[in-house]
C-alpha cells in the first residue's frame, strides 16, 4: 500500500518536476521549499524512479555455517524486464585471498556455468526470480566476501550488486603436546602446543591438572601455538600438564606428564647415594681381595707345611722325589675328575 501510495504521488508530480531546470529540482531536495509535502514528492518520486530499475538486495549481510553443512546464500532482485536476458555472476573473494576473487557460478544465456572446483556442491535454487545459490559440504575455504551481481537488460542495474559475509566455521582439531629441555633439578623445561584447524581461532590454553590445578602463563608463538616455559624445575614440577585449545564449536585436549628427577644438583641427597655405591663397591672388592690373598697364602703354607713334615718324617735325598711324585701322582686323578 505504502509503495503504491509513493508511486501515485509520483505520478502526480513527476511531469512537474520534469519539466523545472535541473537546479531547481536539486535546489528542492537539499535546501527545502516553500510546500513541504512538494519535497517530499520530489524525494518519494526520485526513490519510487529507482526502483523502476533493476535493484539487487542481500536478504542477509553475513552467515555462519559449520563446515560440512549446506549454506544458502540468498540474493534477490527487482526487475520490471523478462528474464531472457538474466545474468548473474556470483564471485568469491577468499579470506585466505581477499585481492584475488573466483568466479563461484554464473548464469548467462539461460546456462549455469560453476567454477569446476565446486561442481557438485553449489547451484542455483530459485532461477529466474531469484539468484540464490546453495553451497553443499562447506569448506573452511569456502569462506569469504561473496558478490552477488545482477544484470537484466533493457533495466539498468542499480546497484546490481550485493555482499554477504560467510564464515564457515569448524572445531579444534587435537593439538599436540611436546616439551624439551632439561627435567633435572634447577634445569628448565618447555612445553609447547600446537593446533592444527579451528574456525574461529582456537585459544590455547596451558594448565597444570595434577596433583593440583594451576592455570599457567602462556606465550603465543603464532595465531595457533602456544608454549609455556618453567624455569628452576624442583620436585613440585612434576606433574600432568594440559593443553587446551577451544573456540565456539568445541575443545580438544593434550597432555604432558613431567617428572622431574633429583640429581648431583639437587644437593648432598643427590650427590650421598652415589658416593655411598662407589664406597660400598670399593670395600668389597678390597674384601674379595684380601680374601683372595689370604686363601693363597693359607694354601701356600698348608702345603708346605706338609712338605717339611714330610720332609721331616722322611730321608733328605728321598724327599725331592717324593715330592715330586706325589705332584705328578695328584694331577691325573684331578684331570678325571675335571672331565666327569
Ligand atoms: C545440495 O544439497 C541439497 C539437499 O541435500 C540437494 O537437494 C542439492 O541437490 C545439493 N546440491 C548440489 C549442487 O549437489
Ligand atoms: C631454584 O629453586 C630453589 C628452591 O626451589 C631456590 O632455592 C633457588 O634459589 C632457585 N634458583 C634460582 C636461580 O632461582
Amino acid at each position: 500500500m505504502h509503495a503504491l501510495f509513493l508511486v501515485l504521488l509520483c505520478a502526480t508530480s513527476f511531469q512537474a518536476v520534469r519539466k523545472a531546470p535541473p537546479s531547481f529540482r536539486s535546489s528542492q531536495c537539499i535546501m527545502g521549499s516553500p510546500g513541504r509535502w512538494i519535497l517530499w514528492t520530489v524525494c518519494a518520486c526520485l526513490a519510487a524512479r529507482q526502483k523502476a530499475a533493476l535493484r539487487v538486495t542481500m536478504r542477509e549481510a553475513s552467515l555462519e555455517v559449520v563446515r560440512g553443512d549446506s549454506v544458502l546464500l540468498p540474493c534477490s532482485f527487482f526487475t520490471s524486464s523478462d528474464f531472457s536476458r538474466l545474468n548473474v555472476i556470483w564471485t568469491l573473494a577468499p579470506f585466505s585471498s581477499p585481492e584475488t576473487p573466483v568466479q563461484v557460478i554464473v548464469y548467462d544465456h539461460r546456462q549455469v556455468i560453476k567454477n569446476p572446483s565446486l561442481i557438485g556442491r553449489v547451484d542455483f535454487t530459485g532461477l529466474p526470480s531469484r539468484a540464490d545459490i546453495m553451497l553443499n559440504d562447506t569448506h573452511v575455504s569456502d569462506g569469504g566476501i561473496y558478490r552477488c551481481m545482477v544484470n537484466n537488460p533493457p533495466d539498468t542495474a542499480d546497484p546490481g550488486v550485493g555482499e554477504l559475509l560467510l564464515s564457515v566455521l569448524e572445531p579444534p582439531s587435537l593439538p599436540v603436546c611436546e616439551w624439551d629441555g632439561d627435567v633435572d633439578v634447577g634445569g628448565s623445561v618447555r612445553l609447547s602446543c600446537s593446533v592444527e584447524e579451528g574456525v574461529p581461532t582456537p585459544e590455547i590454553r596451558w594448565e597444570k591438572v595434577d596433583p593440583e590445578e594451576i592455570s599457567l602463563p602462556i606465550n603465543m608463538d603464532g595465531e595457533l601455538s602456544g608454549s609455556v616455559q618453567i624455569v628452576n624445575v624442583s620436585s613440585q614440577t612434576s606433574g600432568l600438564y594440559r593443553c587446551s585449545a577451544a573456540n565456539a564449536l568445541g575443545t580438544q585436549n593434550c597432555y604432558v606428564k613431567l617428572a622431574v628427577y633429583r640429581t648431583a644438583a639437587d644437593g648432598a641427597w643427590g650427590v650421598l647415594p652415589g658416593v655411598l655405591l662407589t664406597l660400598v663397591m670399593s670395600l668389597v672388592l678390597l674384601a674379595l681381595l684380601a680374601l683372595v690373598v689370604w686363601l693363597h697364602r693359607t694354601g701356600q703354607d698348608g702345603r708346605s707345611g706338609r712338605r717339611r713334615r714330610r720332609r721331616r718324617s722322611r730321608g733328605h735325598g728321598k724327599a725331592e722325589e717324593e715330592e715330586c711324585y706325589n705332584e705328578i701322582r695328584y694331577t691325573p686323578s684331578l684331570m678325571k675328575r675335571s672331565f666327569v
